[in-house]
């Protein structure tokens, strides 16, 4: 599990394995559009402010992978123990 804090909010859930995610800052309120959830559409791009995502999308390219400022939350996880998304 890790721990996502909504910068916007101070809110922070925590994701466990059997969570995207998306359903998690759902779960605490945060109002996210999503299409394709499989990491395809691009809808659900959310600014990272702290923390390295874990990309698990098909969207990003190498260079955007490794700046790791946005992920999709639909399918990314975190690769510590806390993200601070932009929400
Ligand atoms: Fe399509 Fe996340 S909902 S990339």
């Amino acid at each position: 599990p890790f721990e996502v804090v909504l910068a916007r909010s101070g809110t922070s859930v925590t994701v466990g394995p059997e969570r995207s995610v998306l359903d998690a800052v759902r779960d605490a309120g945060a109002p996210i559009l999503s299409s394709c959830e499989q990491g395809l559409c691009g809808t659900c791009e959310t600014g990272v402010l702290e923390g390295t995502p874990d990309h698990r999308d098909s969207l990003l390219d190498d260079d955007e992978r490794q700046r790791g400022d946005c992920m999709f939350i639909c399918v990314s996880r975190s690769c510590g123990d806390r993200l601070v998304l932009d929400l």
